[in-house]
């Protein structure tokens, strides 16, 4: 884990606001989801300028430039255009013409398997040092008249910079320690956008049965962290920071519960980020890194869960 970087769009959208949009409350956004704020993309800011702007941030932070990524893989589920896959517009706006650049749409989970294809490119040899980022402006799918959705989800990104680097003989393995990935399309009605160019030709509206999918969060995120610890022959004891995807506190705070994970480890933004889908974990890594939580050395658990239902989780080293 060579660095890490984020970036929010300037404008923040209180559930002040939000009340006088849609039928609801500050209390009752707070009580059952624990947001209180989100940034929204301003006009004519799109996700490859989000993605953009935390990639520089991450390549300074990792002390790297353009020159060293040999590839860029985007997670997003909120693309500029149909085609090409937004990392293609990151990649050149980085000024990087070499090596190669991908999306990758598994909703929420999409960074967790971002940072799964990127450990496995190392690993297989077929790059040295991958950009990972996370970036949506799910404010553009959101039905703005549909209380039970637009209240929870905002704009952002994330990214992290992924560099090989030989295990040495007596020392903890640093960076990615295991990945496990999980997806089921029975539930895929659960979560989902209402159109698409193949079906409708339209861009379509986020539409989810909301209690259906916090059903199913909890024991779907237990389930793969539970399999990180017995990959790895660690314990909720070894971990120094839970960073779970941060849809909603009470599923947030049910799964470490279950997990036996102290609140004391769990990196929690959803109050001033709302949802963001893929840029969530990243942006809350960024946060804790830079107030000096996340330290070198540290066992960190990054989880998420979403549509699809897709799932998963990362055990990495910083
Ligand atoms: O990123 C991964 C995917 N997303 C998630 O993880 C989200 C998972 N689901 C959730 O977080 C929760 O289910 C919600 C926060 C979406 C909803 O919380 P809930 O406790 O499951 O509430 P509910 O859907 O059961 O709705 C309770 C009541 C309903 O009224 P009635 O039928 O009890 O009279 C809703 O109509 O709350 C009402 N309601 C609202 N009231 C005020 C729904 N949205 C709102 C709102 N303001 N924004």
């Amino acid at each position: 884990m060579a660095g890490v970087g984020s970036y929010l769009p300037e404008k923040v959208m209180t559930n002040d606001d939000l009340s006088k949009i849609v039928e609801t409350s500050g209390e009752w956004i707070v009580q059952r989801t624990g947001i209180k704020r989100r940034h929204i993309a301003a006009e004519g800011e799109y996700t490859s300028d989000l993605a953009t702007a935390a990639a520089q941030r991450a390549l300074q932070n990792s002390g790297l430039g353009p020159a060293d990524i040999d590839v860029v893989i985007l997670a997003t589920s909120t693309p500029d255009n149909t085609f090409p896959a937004t990392a293609v517009t990151v990649q050149h706006r980085l000024g990087i013409h070499h090596g190669f650049a991908f999306d990758v749409q598994a909703v929420c989970s999409g960074f967790v398997y971002a940072m799964t294809i990127a450990d496995s490119l190392i690993r297989a040899g077929s790059a040295d040092t991958v950009l990972v980022i996370g970036a949506e402006t799910f404010s553009r799918i959101l039905d703005w008249t549909d209380r039970s959705t637009c209240v929870l989800f905002g704009d952002g990104a994330g990214a992290a910079v992924l560099r090989a680097q030989p295990v040495v003989d007596g020392e903890p393995e640093q960076g990615i320690l295991s990945c496990h990935l999980r997806s089921d399309g029975v539930h895929k009605d659960k979560l989902y956008v209402d159109g698409g160019p193949s079906s409708t030709q339209t861009t379509g509206h986020l539409r989810m049965q909301g209690r259906e999918v916090f059903k199913h969060a909890v024991g779907m995120i237990s389930g793969v962290v539970t399999d990180a610890f017995a990959a790895t022959g660690t314990t909720p004891d070894d971990l120094a920071w839970f960073i779970p995807h941060q849809a909603n506190r009470r599923i947030i705070e049910a799964s470490a519960e279950k997990l036996g994970i102290d609140m004391d480890k769990v990196v929690m933004t959803v109050e001033g980020h709302g949802n963001t889908s893929a840029a969530s974990i990243p942006l809350a890594l960024d946060v804790a890194v830079k107030d000096g939580r996340v330290k070198r050395g540290d066992l960190v658990m990054l989880e998420a869960m979403g549509g699809g239902f897709t799932w998963g989780s990362v055990l990495l080293r910083w």
